[in-house]
């Protein structure tokens, strides 16, 4: 698909999610999958951290709280999720929302010391060019943890894709791991990351098949890659 048709399809497709409230749904979905992931992340008073495919934004005002001396940027390509992202967090001093895509991040190089994306890479029309481009707006010594739940390795999530209404990528965790390492990062490690969160006895949505199935997902859980900058 031609770059700009791709662009245009997920900005409109996600900015359709925002105007139905779905941004506060992932929060309450990915908070259980993002919280080990910040643990993980040891933040430094002083990061600046950018939240790559932020959605409503609430996970910068997570991260923000936890740096006394440090900033946010939040990137999305949606410009209505960015616009409830700013809204939502405009009493906060040391958050920034920006419209932008993870292809050509609107940002010079070297000025992030984090880089954290929850369940957007798979979207990216081009994972490997979406990843250089993570890898040149870190300082060196910086890292990068992207967190996705779609992915080859756990065969409960294979639905999705046709479920989908934008082009996504089902790739493995072995694909991802290369993609990293082709896009400079070193110590590239690949983890799962369960999903603690509890089951419904029986589920009505049109994700899964049925409750065992959900159960079963989040047992296998997220995949978790990370990498740093030399
Ligand atoms: C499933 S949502 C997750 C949002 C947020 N990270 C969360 O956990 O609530 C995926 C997000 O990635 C964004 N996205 C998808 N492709 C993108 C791209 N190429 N560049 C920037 N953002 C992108 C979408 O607009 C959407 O807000």
């Amino acid at each position: 698909m031609n770059p700009a048709t791709h662009a245009d399809q997920l900005r409109q497709e996600f900015n359709r999610w925002a105007e139905a409230g779905r941004g506060e749904g992932m929060e309450r979905e990915h908070l259980p999958i993002t919280l080990p992931v910040l643990e993980l992340m040891c933040l430094a008073p002083d990061d600046h951290v950018l939240d790559a495919g932020c959605g409503n934004g609430w996970l910068c005002r997570l991260i923000a709280s936890r740096l006394p001396r440090g900033r946010v940027a939040g990137m999305d390509i949606s410009d209505e999720m960015v616009r409830r992202a700013a809204q939502a967090n405009a009493s906060m001093t040391n958050v920034r929302f920006f419209t932008g895509t993870i292809e050509a991040i609107p940002q010079p190089d070297r000025v992030f010391t984090k880089v954290i994306s929850v369940e957007s890479a798979y979207y990216w029309a081009d994972p490997g060019r979406g990843l250089r481009e993570v890898n040149r707006v870190l300082a060196p010594g910086g890292s990068a943890w992207i967190l996705i739940n779609y992915y080859r390795d756990n065969p409960h999530c294979h639905q999705w894709g046709p479920l989908l209404a934008v082009p996504t990528h089902l790739l493995s965790s072995q694909e991802w791991t290369s993609l990293l390492r082709q896009a400079g990062f070193r110590d590239v490690t690949p983890q799962r990351i369960p999903d603690p969160s509890p089951v419904p006895d029986v589920y009505t949505g049109r994700w899964f098949r049925d409750a065992a199935q959900l159960r079963e997902f989040k047992r296998e859980g997220a995949l978790l890659l990370t990498g740093t900058k030399p």
